[in-house]
């Protein structure tokens, strides 16, 4: 339960355990917060004062719904669940044997590479290898490392000692510290700048870590997990990332399919996100009409699950009937002129974006830069908007 939602806060939770339900409360007639929360995935919002009974039939049908979530998914051919709770759907067989292959991982303690491009969820995987993992009563902690500036990753793999820099006004354990005992997920491994690489490598070596101005190894026992979707072989061969650390982190490679190659899941998966987002966001919404599917069916998802996740909420969000469109998808052929308010700047960003992109030959930092924007803010709006550095 959080108070006052941050919508980043709740986002974050929710990719990191879809089956939480969060719930938020808010300040009293703050309906932007409530809307924003909402939005961003929250279950339920009640207000200040709070409360005592509403609030309890909140969390209480909270529970019976997630009961009633976790006996359908279970009963919906649970055998490649052996996560439980890590809720990957899938039904084809491209998926079924990465599934297979990665619970089969868990069970040891091998590095793990997982490839694959955007939103086919490799974050996601990396959940469901902790969550069957013996570890899976640890902490899972996940660290985006292309969203941090290179100045500050240190820090936050390796943790600080109190004066170790102007601004370390405590000691901070770092994330391998905050994931010992349990798993550290490393996203976007090839961002990690060469210097940081070798300092990555000697942990995994030996298992210990020293802090930023700290003047003892400490030993961790965390296992690292790390993804890319970029092409990590041509790095290593360009000289952008180390070999050595390369075959250290990446013992197995598991190469997660784009949904385009996953026949049938994308309906699958249509139909799980109406069922997981509609009653939040528009209860009024049932399911899919026959031109949806089929617009479903036939477009490529070049941005895969994340892609298919925006745009069923955002269909959710706009449909007017109690079946979504292939027009409420924005997946009609041949779409005309945006018409609404909406609609006309998203297509304004999306064109800034790319622009900003190809003068900058991908690079996000000077992208960020020229748009007047965090990397953290880029990263988000690449995310909705399905575009690609
Ligand atoms: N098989 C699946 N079943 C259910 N949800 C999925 C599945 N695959 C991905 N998702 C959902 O799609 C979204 C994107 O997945 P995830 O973040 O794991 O992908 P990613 O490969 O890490 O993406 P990115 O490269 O954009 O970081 C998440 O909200 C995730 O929960
Ligand atoms: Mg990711």
């Amino acid at each position: 339960m959080l108070e006052a939602g941050d919508p980043e806060l709740i986002a974050a939770l929710l990719q990191a355990r879809p089956t939480l339900r969060v719930i938020v409360i808010c300040p009293a007639r703050s309906c932007a917060v409530a809307q924003a929360a909402v939005a961003a995935g929250a279950w339920d919002v009640c207000y200040l004062p709070v409360d005592p009974l509403a609030l309890r039939q909140i969390v209480a049908r909270a529970f019976n719904v997630h009961a009633l979530h976790a006996a359908a998914s279970a009963a919906a051919g649970g055998g490649e669940e052996a996560g439980g709770d890590s809720g990957v759907i899938t039904a084809a067989p491209e998926m079924t044997q990465v599934l297979r292959t990665v619970s089969r991982i868990a069970r040891t303690d091998v590095s793990v590479l997982l490839s694959g491009a955007s939103g086919t969820g490799k974050e996601l995987l990396a959940l469901h290898l902790h969550a069957a993992s013996p570890r899976a009563k640890g902490a899972f902690v996940a660290i985006n490392c292309a969203a941090i500036p290179d100045t500050l990753l240190e820090s936050e793999l390796f943790g600080h000692e109190k004066g170790a820099f102007t601004g370390a006004i405590r000691t901070m354990p770092g994330k391998i510290e905050q994931a010992a005992g349990g798993t550290l997920f490393l996203d976007e491994i090839g961002d990690v700048p060469l210097p940081l690489q070798v300092k990555l490598l000697r942990f995994l070596q030996e298992h210990a870590i020293e802090r930023i101005g700290g003047r003892r190894p400490i030993l961790v026992d965390t296992r690292i997990v790390c993804a890319t979707h970029r092409d990590i072989d041509q790095m290593v061969a360009d000289g952008q990332f180390r070999e050595d650390l390369y075959y250290r982190l990446a013992q197995i490679v598991v190469a997660i399919p784009p949904l385009a190659k996953r026949p049938g899941d994308a309906l699958l998966l249509a139909r799980h996100f109406v069922a997981k987002f509609a009653p939040v966001m528009n209860p009024a919404v049932r399911g899919l009409a026959a031109d949806a599917i089929a617009a479903i069916d036939a477009h490529d998802w070049p941005g895969n699950v994340r892609e298919l996740e925006n745009r069923i909420k955002r269909a959710i969000i706009m449909a007017d009937a109690r079946l979504i469109t292939s027009a409420d998808l924005d997946l009609v052929k041949g779409a005309e002129r945006p018409t609404s308010l909406r609609a006309a700047r998203e297509a304004a960003d999306r064109g800034a974006i790319r622009r900003a992109l190809a003068r900058t030959e991908g690079n996000i930092s000077q992208t960020a830069r020229l748009l007047g924007v965090s990397r953290p803010t880029l990263y988000d709006l690449l995310k909705s908007y399905d575009l690609h550095a």
